[in-house]
């Protein structure tokens, strides 16, 4: 029986990606955020699908440190998945923006995965998913620091996959969602609109075919492409 852990259970890609897993085989699953109430109902529904056990414990980013020390000790860990995010109102120049976008979507992140990275190792093998976003591959205006964040974060995934590529049965997955339907994007019109249902049963496949980098959905891969070659002094022209 696989032991799933999933920070920013709440997030809309998080629960249908819970749902599908536990819809896949029977689990144990400690989910973290910070509304309690609703990921009591997560517990109830993601029971009724066919998790075997279900944990909450209360996580704000803010406070990585402290939601660790409460999370006490899981011996082992399958699959640690990383779905909370924080995509900013636009402010640029914004010290306090700043520092709220780089703690929740980058520095917490690295925490959690480091805090777990000796158990990984010890059970020489797990699944780490993490989202980032086709945002990190090109820094865009009105997306600076959330850009910057979570390219911080693919850097990293990226180091970490050498650090551990002794560890042939550890897989980490970094997820780069285009334009998904859910509380963070309400309200904004974006290209190519994607389920969470869609992006969950894509993270599904990317974990069973033990991928490094996922493009979300697929068609994003090229569109980033292209958009990465674009000449600099062409880019920062570009009104989009
Ligand atoms: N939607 C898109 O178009 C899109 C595209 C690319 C990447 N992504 C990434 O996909 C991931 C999931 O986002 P989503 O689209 O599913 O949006 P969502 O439903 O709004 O989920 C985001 C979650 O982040 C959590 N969060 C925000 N601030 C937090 C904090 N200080 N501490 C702990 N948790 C915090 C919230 O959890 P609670 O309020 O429950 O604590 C919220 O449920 C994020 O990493 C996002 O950046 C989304």
């Amino acid at each position: 029986m696989k032991n799933i852990v999933c920070f920013g259970a709440n997030s809309d890609i998080g629960k249908a990606l819970l749902k599908i897993l536990a819809e896949f085989e029977a689990s144990n699953f400690f989910l973290l955020s910070r509304e309690i109430t609703q990921l009591n109902s997560l517990a109830s529904e993601l029971k009724l699908i066919g998790a075997k056990n279900v944990e909450v414990y209360e996580f704000d980013a803010l406070k990585t440190d402290e939601a660790l020390k409460n999370l006490g000790k899981i011996d082992r860990v399958d699959y640690l998945l990383i779905c909370h995010g924080y995509l900013p109102k636009y402010k640029f120049f914004s010290e306090e923006e700043l520092e709220l976008v780089f703690r929740i979507n980058c520095l917490s992140v690295i925490k959690i995965i480091e805090y777990f990275i000796p158990i990984f190792k010890n059970q020489k093998g797990g699944k780490i998913v993490v989202i980032t976003s086709v945002a990190g591959d090109r820094g865009r205006k009105k997306l600076g620091y959330y850009s910057a964040a979570k390219a911080g974060v693919d850097a990293y995934l990226s180091a970490l996959r050498q650090e551990m590529s002794d560890y042939r049965e550890l897989q980490i997955l970094t997820v780069k969602p285009g334009f998904v339907k859910t509380k963070m994007t309400e309200g904004l019109n974006g290209p190519f609109p994607a389920s969470p249902e869609d992006v969950a049963e894509d993270i599904l496949k990317a974990m069973i075919k033990n991928k490094n980098i996922l493009y979300t959905p697929w068609f994003w891969r090229f569109i980033m492409a292209f958009i990465k070659i674009i000449p600099e002094s062409v880019f920062k022209r570009l009104n989009f």
